[in-house]
C-alpha cells in the first residue's frame, strides 16, 4: 500500500503542543498585517489556512471542526470520475440524483466528478431537453453507442473515459447505477490511502463465495486509472458479451490487475426496511451510518427514506412559506 502522494506530510507531532496555538496566532497576526498592507490582494481564508493548515492537519481529520472554506483550502489527494450509467429519458431520476449529491456534505481533500452517462440521443425531444440540461448542469457524458443492456455499454464507458481525459488523468474511474446512492465523502475516505494501481473496489459478489469467482456487483465499482486505460486500449473486449459486471471482473483478471481488491461489505448494500417482504442477508440490510453506497433505490419512497436517514433535510430553515411537519404523524421512522 502506498501513502497518498500529495497529502500534506507535516510532522506536527515533533512540536510541543503549546507551540501550535502560537503558530496559529502568529499566522493570524501576519494575515491581519498582510490584509492591512495589501487589502485587495488576498482574502482572509487564503492567508490563514494556507499558513496554518500544516499545524491543523490532525485537528481536521479527527475533530472535523474546520469550516467548509477551510476544508476547500486543503490540497486534493484523490480524484475520482464517477459515471452514473442511465438512459436519456430518466429525467426525474437525474434530477433526484443531482439534488441528493448537491446536498451531501462535501468530501474533504477530494474531487469526485459525478457524471450521467448514456448512449446517443435518438429522439427529437431528448436532443432538445438533454441539451438544456447540459447547458444548465454540464454533467452529462454521451457515448457513441445505442442504448442496450449487456451489449457493451460498460465497455464503451470504460473505453471512453481514459481517452477523454488523457491530459489530466483521474486516480480512479467508477461506474454506478441510477438506483444507487454513493456517499461521496465516505467513498473518498476509503480510497485516499489505497493503492493507485490494480485497484478494484466495490461489493464483492456473490458474497462469501470463492474469491476466484467473485466480481464487483453492479451497484457500483471503482477501478484505478491503469485498469480503465488497459480496457480502453484492449479493443477486442468491445465484442465480448455476457453479464457485464461479471465480465468486467474477468477483464480485471485478464489484465493481471486483480490485485488490490477491496470489498466494502457491509458498507455497500441493497436497501432494506421492515416493510419489505424479503429477508435481510449478506447483501441487503437496514441503513447504517458509515455507508459507502446504498443500492436498489427503485422508487421515490426508498430514496426519501434513505436521504432522510442521511440527514439530507437538515439544512431546511423555518419559513412562513411552508410547514413541512404539519402532517408528519404518518411518517415511518427508519
Ligand atoms: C461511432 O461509432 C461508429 C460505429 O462503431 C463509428 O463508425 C463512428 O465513427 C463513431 N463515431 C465517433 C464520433 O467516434
Ligand atoms: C443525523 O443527524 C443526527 C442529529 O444531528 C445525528 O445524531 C445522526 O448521527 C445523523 N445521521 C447520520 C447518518 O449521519
Amino acid at each position: 500500500m502506498e501513502s497518498s502522494p500529495s497529502s500534506p506530510s507535516f510532522n506536527n507531532r515533533a512540536l510541543p503542543s503549546r507551540t501550535i496555538p502560537v503558530i496559529i496566532l502568529s499566522s493570524l497576526l501576519l494575515a491581519v498585517i498582510y490584509l492591512v498592507v495589501f487589502p485587495n490582494n488576498l482574502n482572509l481564508h487564503d492567508v490563514v489556512f494556507a499558513s496554518s493548515s500544516c499545524s491543523n492537519d490532525d485537528a481536521t481529520t479527527s475533530s472535523g471542526h474546520l469550516s467548509d472554506a477551510a476544508k476547500q483550502q486543503q490540497p486534493v489527494d484523490v480524484r475520482i470520475f464517477l459515471g452514473v450509467l442511465t438512459t436519456p429519458y430518466a429525467y426525474e431520476r437525474r434530477a433526484l440524483l443531482r439534488l441528493a449529491y448537491s446536498l451531501q456534505p462535501r468530501p474533504t481533500r477530494a474531487v469526485i466528478d459525478v457524471r450521467f452517462v448514456f448512449c446517443d440521443l435518438e429522439k427529437e425531444e431528448d436532443r432538445v431537453l438533454v441539451s438544456m440540461e447540459i447547458i444548465a448542469h454540464g454533467d452529462i457524458l454521451i457515448l457513441n453507442c445505442t442504448e442496450n443492456m449487456d451489449e457493451g455499454k460498460t465497455y464503451d464507458y470504460f473505453a471512453a473515459v481514459p481517452k477523454l481525459f488523457s491530459d489530466e488523468p483521474y486516480d480512479y474511474v467508477g461506474k454506478t447505477d441510477d438506483d444507487t446512492h454513493y456517499r461521496l465523502a465516505a467513498l473518498a475516505d476509503t480510497l485516499r490511502d489505497k493503492p493507485r494501481e490494480s485497484l478494484y473496489h466495490g461489493f464483492l459478489n456473490p458474497c462469501h463465495a470463492d474469491r476466484k469467482t467473485q466480481y464487483m456487483s453492479g451497484m457500483g465499482y471503482i477501478v484505478s486509472w491503469d485498469i480503465a486505460a488497459w480496457i480502453s486500449a484492449t479493443e477486442e473486449l468491445r465484442h465480448e458479451r455476457g453479464f457485464e459486471d461479471s465480465l468486467f471482473g474477468w477483464w480485471v483478471r485478464k489484465a493481471g490487475k486483480f490485485k488490490n481488491v477491496y470489498g466494502e461489505e457491509p458498507r455497500m448494500y441493497d436497501y432494506w426496511d421492515r416493510e419489505m417482504a424479503v429477508e435481510v442477508n449478506c447483501f441487503r440490510h437496514e441503513l447504517m451510518a458509515d455507508t459507502v453506497a446504498v443500492h436498489k433505490l427503485k422508487d421515490r419512497l426508498k430514496w426519501a427514506r434513505t436521504l432522510n436517514f442521511f440527514n439530507a433535510t437538515q439544512g431546511l430553515r423555518p419559513s412562513k412559506m411552508y410547514d413541512i411537519n404539519r402532517l408528519k404523524s404518518d411518517m415511518y421512522h427508519v
